[in-house]
């Protein structure tokens, strides 16, 4: 398990105005950064030392999956960002979208649907599950698909840091902000592509 933040995939002002240098400032710098240190006073000594973020996610409980989850979430999250973003998927992106929700239109309303269901602190996800097949949903606080053998694609961060500086209450602007302007579909590309079994190509 690394012990530092892995870097930022940009600069700290390149998703401005819809997640400014300030908010990546507070929420890379010190709540990431938190997780990570309080991580790594958990395992201090301990087997859990050696294992996977992803392994202490399936199998640990408590402050221990807290923490490793939320380093891993926050990992993810940076790269489910990208400037510019939104916009049309690659090829390969939209087929699947169509195949699952009729349409990256569907996909979107459904996206948005469950980032602003999630009452309090929590995750919005796009997974694909252990069957193969993708779907849109909302954890709470740092609970993961990969919990469940799902493999995720995308996720925003729903949490008042992730937003609050920029958006104030509107969580619903920062949604739509994500998904017209931010999201990196070459990233879920990359994951879908690495989700796909050997056995299909
Ligand atoms: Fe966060």
């Amino acid at each position: 398990m690394k012990s530092e933040l892995r870097p930022l995939p940009y600069a700290k002002n390149a998703l401005a105005p819809y997640v400014s240098a300030r908010t990546l400032e507070e929420h890379y710098e010190k709540h990431h950064r938190h997780y990570l240190d309080q991580l790594a006073k958990l395992v201090r000594g301990k087997p859990e030392e050696s294992r996977s973020l992803e392994e202490l996610i399936r199998h640990a409980d408590g402050a221990l999956f807290d923490n490793a989850a939320q380093v891993w979430n926050h990992n993810f999250l940076w790269r489910s960002m990208r400037p510019p973003g939104g916009g049309r998927p690659p090829a390969a992106v939209c087929a699947a979208l169509d195949e699952a929700f009729g349409g990256q239109r569907e996909f979107e309303r459904r996206f948005a649907e469950a980032a602003l269901g999630r009452f309090g602190s929590g995750w919005a996800w796009l997974a694909k599950d252990a069957r193969g097949r993708l779907s849109v949903s909302s954890t709470p606080n740092a609970e993961n698909p990969l919990q469940k053998n799902a493999t995720p694609l995308l996720t925003l961060d729903v949490w008042e840091h992730a937003y609050y500086l920029d958006h104030q209450s509107d969580r619903a602007g920062y949604v739509r902000a994500f998904l017209e302007h931010l999201a990196n579909w070459d990233f879920v590309e990359e994951n879908l592509a690495a989700a796909r079994p050997a056995s299909r190509g």
